[in-house]
């Protein structure tokens, strides 16, 4: 894993940008995995702004959403389609046909598991995912992936857990009845076979969460920490997500020393 610690949201919002960019620079066709949640914001506000400079062109892109909620209406302001829509796809030109994303409003247990079939042979038939972007819950969740989750999971119907509604209902003015309990998520075997995934995590309430990720042990207790076994994860952290972290120095330094041999290059 290649852990990056910068101080602040805004400058881990804007590696992750240039990450994503540079990316779709290298391929004719990316296929990216978005999350949703507080913490991708600022990214999606900075590859909008890029746009907008004629920096980057999504046409070609095919995007695939972590996760959404079940019991939402699709155009529920807090549903992660309305949040897609919001924060990037009603800003940048991807055009409709290629964005997945799960779908709020089915509830018979049928058509959802002839949902997640359908969601993991998209993802195959477009090549599968190049990058992957992921948040990580108070517990260490990722997507909605929840402790217990087997670690080669897939796309399928998840129950949240009571940490994860508490933390949600902060989009639900705090209403923790109207959080939806429910959600269907790509697996982490789904998100471990993205080729690329990169992590951000930002203030206090995400150090815990961040250290058993990367320094405890491989555990469906912190569906995260299965990226230690990925061979090209980037995690993001500002000071506040990184400061539980024991090998902290050893990241700030091996991060140092490559940054000295790119300006070199
Ligand atoms: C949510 C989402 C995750 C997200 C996480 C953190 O429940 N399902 O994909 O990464 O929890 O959310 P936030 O970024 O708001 O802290």
């Amino acid at each position: 894993m290649e852990i990056i610690v910068l101080e602040t949201y805004h400058e881990i919002s804007q590696v992750a940008a240039e990450i994503v960019v540079r990316s779709m620079q290298q391929t004719e066709k990316i296929v990216l995995g978005l999350a949703t949640g507080s913490t991708p914001v600022g990214l999606y506000q900075e590859l909008v702004a890029r746009y907008k400079k004629n920096e980057v062109d999504f046409s070609n892109a095919v995007t695939f959403n972590l996760d959404e909620y079940v019991g939402l209406e699709p155009e529920h302001p807090q549903s992660y389609n309305s949040f897609m829509e919001q924060h990037l796809f009603g800003e940048i030109n991807v055009p409709i046909k290629q964005q997945y994303i799960p779908p709020s409003n089915i509830s018979n247990l049928k058509e959802i598991d002839r949902f997640c079939l359908w969601y993991e042979e998209e993802i195959q038939r477009h090549g599968g995912i190049d990058l992957q972007i992921l948040g990580i819950g108070v517990d260490g969740h990722i997507g909605f992936n929840e402790s217990s989750s087997s670690l080669q999971s897939r796309t399928r119907l998840t129950t949240l857990a009571r940490s994860t509604i508490e933390a949600n209902a902060k989009f639900f003015d705090r209403q923790i009845d109207v959080v939806p309990k429910m959600s269907i998520t790509m697996g982490v075997g789904t998100i471990m076979e993205a080729k690329r995934c990169i992590l951000l995590a930002n203030g206090e309430n995400k150090a815990k969460a961040v250290a058993n990720a990367i320094e405890g042990p491989i555990t469906a207790s912190v569906p995260a920490s299965a990226l230690q076994m990925h061979p090209n994860t980037t995690i993001l952290l500002d000071a506040s997500a990184a400061k539980n972290l024991k090998h902290l120095e050893y990241y700030k330094w091996v991060y140092q020393n490559k940054r000295e041999l790119e300006t070199q290059m």
